[in-house]
């Protein structure tokens, strides 16, 4: 059967502001210049501002942030970098672009790198701590950063989906953003940028970005090509300001979802206490997903797994981790549901309808 629910429905975003957005596109391109314009240092400015840090660096994408953010720290051959088990690729495959090693962590009940499990994990050769604000949900800025000083590690966020949550962006000495299409701050394309308060780490990641040309012209270290347009900076800058109306149509949209799943044998994942949740991910788990993955599809809902195995099972690792048992199991139950700031009350309805009927 058709989906009657979109799982994503970023055309209506366009439909709703997409003059204006073509409109701000024109504009900063009529500046004439498509690649760092004066756009993308207004973003950069406000992306700052909004995350209460000093410095925003904008680059072509959320994974090439991460890389820069690693690269920027220090962290190379011999290192190892505390990863949680669950998240996307990028989040441990930035580890092996810059040639260190991935040390996998297993999850908390809510999915995120458990600080437990990390300890006995670390060696002499930990450098980093990579905490994923996984689903939109921040990791505890206060236990994370404590850890991080107590071991002497270099704490960075990987934000890509919490954008928008109290304390995303602003975890760590650098903080990783993503505005890929599907992101609750998205470009019309790929973009991604890095957040840190050090001068001397925001200079690093200006040359990593372009060549690795530093203030005097001169090219004295390795660097990328990894730059946002200046025509989604404009777009980007505008939805900064309309974000927030979004994320309470998400929150709004995952609170029913959350009714609707009380009583049944499936749970969401939840928010932890005291932490805030933006929903670029409404995860439940079940105990047969097979099942209620059919029941949903049967009624034109769409579904998808984030994420079907823990990451260590990634070839591209080499098996390098152990088996994380918490992480094993949660992949086995995980199903995402369709969330959208633009999802309708009747698409909003039949989800929670079907979910109900489905337990
Ligand atoms: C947790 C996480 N980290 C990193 C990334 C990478 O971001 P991008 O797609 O902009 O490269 C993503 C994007 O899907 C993500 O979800």
């Amino acid at each position: 059967m058709n989906a009657a629910v979109p799982f994503f429905a970023a055309e209506r975003t366009w439909a709703e502001h997409g003059e204006r957005y073509a409109q701000l596109m024109a504009e900063a391109l009529a500046g004439g210049q498509a690649l760092q314009g004066p756009a993308v240092r207004a973003f950069e400015a406000a992306l700052a501002a909004r995350c209460g840090r000093a410095h925003a660096v904008a680059v072509g994408s959320g994974t090439d942030a991460l890389a820069f953010a690693l690269l920027a720290a220090g962290v190379g051959p011999g290192d190892e970098v505390l990863v949680p088990a669950i998240s996307f690729i990028a989040t441990a495959s930035c580890v092996l672009r810059v040639g260190a090693v991935p040390v996998f962590v297993d999850v908390d009940p809510w999915l995120r790198l458990d600080l437990d499990a990390a300890r006995a994990l670390v060696t002499p050769a930990t450098r980093a701590l990579l905490a994923v604000d996984l689903y939109g949900q921040t990791v505890d800025h206060v236990a994370f950063e404590r850890f991080a000083d107590e071991h002497g590690l270099t704490l960075v966020e990987d934000a890509a989906q919490a954008l928008g949550a109290t304390h995303a962006g602003a975890i760590g000495a650098l903080s990783c953003c993503s505005f890929d299409p599907t992101k609750t701050i998205a470009a019309p394309g790929s973009g991604g940028a890095v957040l840190c308060d050090d001068d001397a780490l925001a200079a690093a990641l200006r040359r990593l970005r372009w060549h690795g040309r530093d203030d005097a012209g001169r090219f004295a270290t390795l660097g990328h090509n990894s730059q946002l347009p200046t025509a989604a900076a404009a777009v980007l800058h505008a939805k900064l300001a309309s974000d927030a109306r979004w994320t309470e149509r998400r929150r709004a949209i995952a609170a029913a979802y959350d009714a609707a799943l009380a009583g049944t044998p499936h749970r969401p994942v939840g928010v932890a206490p005291g932490r805030d949740h933006v929903f670029h991910k409404y995860v439940l788990r079940t105990p047969d997903r097979t099942a209620l993955a059919a029941a949903l599809a049967a009624a034109g809902v769409p579904t998808r797994v984030h994420y079907d195995r823990p990451l260590y099972r990634e070839p591209v690792f080499g098996h390098r981790g152990r088996a994380c048992p918490a992480a094993e199991t949660a992949c086995r139950e995980v199903l995402s549901l369709p969330i959208h700031a633009y999802l309708t009350d009747a698409e909003v309805e039949l989800v929670t309808t079907t979910l109900a009927a489905a337990s």
